[in-house]
């Protein structure tokens, strides 16, 4: 085991690692965003150089597209892919339903195109994601800045009526101005601590103007794969309800590891 990686980098690491066991070779992956994705990356960019496998790869974000091409993953558009065999990202939050809060990197628009537009979502993840219930980490949602205090206020008050424990919201911030997403919108964080119905919000908040989506991915995930910082792996399957234990053993040595610096 690497005696470099902390224990939750180690987790999101052995997590990846074992996630690749569902690409093949000929695939179209879709490439998730964050810290556990780009682990992710980084694996499949070694399995190309050594391995000599073969992908094209749909990033969901600008960031991934960029890690991507460093590691030697031919990158291409959803439009180019149109269809993908799987995809493969991290998540904020999961529940036992598989039933997500992504987004807390600003690209939940993207990874939700991607992951819907694919055979399989393949969550990949530390245990501090796995909740009973999802809402402790804030809800991020995708508004278009025209009118978005306005849009926030409309959020706030149906938020009001529905199973939430929270009703406020935060615009997300970059220094001293608004984050803006990839597709050049803001993201609203609200903070509902426990949501009692995801599937009824999921649906409610879209249907208000001006909100683009929303971060709660219902029915979506397939597959997570749950990484310990011992090395342990769980791969649970909602479909089929089977779920699998593995550990992932590894060196320092690895190539994997000569770009971590972030
Ligand atoms: C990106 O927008 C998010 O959906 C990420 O998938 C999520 O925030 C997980 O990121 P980490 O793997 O860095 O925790």
């Amino acid at each position: 085991m690497s005696g470099r990686l902390s224990p939750i980098d180690t987790a999101k690491f052995v997590a990846a690692k074992r996630a690749c066991d569902f690409v093949e070779d000929g695939m179209r992956v879709g490439l998730g965003t964050g810290s556990t994705a780009a682990w992710l990356v980084r694996c499949l960019g070694e399995m190309i150089r050594e391995d000599g496998l073969r992908i094209t790869g749909v990033p969901t974000s600008t960031r991934t597209a960029e890690l991507a091409r460093q590691v030697g993953i031919k990158v291409v558009s959803l439009d180019e892919a149109k269809w993908l065999d799987v995809t493969i990202d991290g998540a904020d939050e999961f529940d036992d339903e598989l039933n997500l809060i992504k987004g807390g990197g600003g690209a939940l628009l993207q990874e939700k195109i991607v992951a819907t537009a694919s055979d399989r979502m393949v969550v990949i993840a530390d245990k501090s994601k796995q909740v009973q219930t999802l809402g402790a980490f804030p809800l991020p949602v995708e508004v278009v800045p025209f009118g978005w205090q306005t849009t926030k206020a409309l959020v706030e008050e149906t938020l009001a009526a529905l199973d939430v424990l929270g009703d406020s919201g935060t615009l997300r911030m970059n220094g001293d101005s608004a984050f803006v997403t990839d597709e050049g919108n803001y993201i609203l964080d609200l903070h509902l601590n426990r949501i009692g119905n995801a599937r009824q919000l999921a649906l409610v908040i879209n249907q208000i103007p001006g909100i683009v989506e929303n971060g709660l991915f219902i029915d979506i995930c397939d597959v997570v794969v749950i990484g310990h910082g011992d090395g342990r792996v769980e791969v649970k399957d909602v479909n089929t309800g089977v779920t699998q234990q593995d550990k992932i053993d590894f060196v320092d040595t690895e190539n994997l590891f000569s770009d971590l610096g972030e």
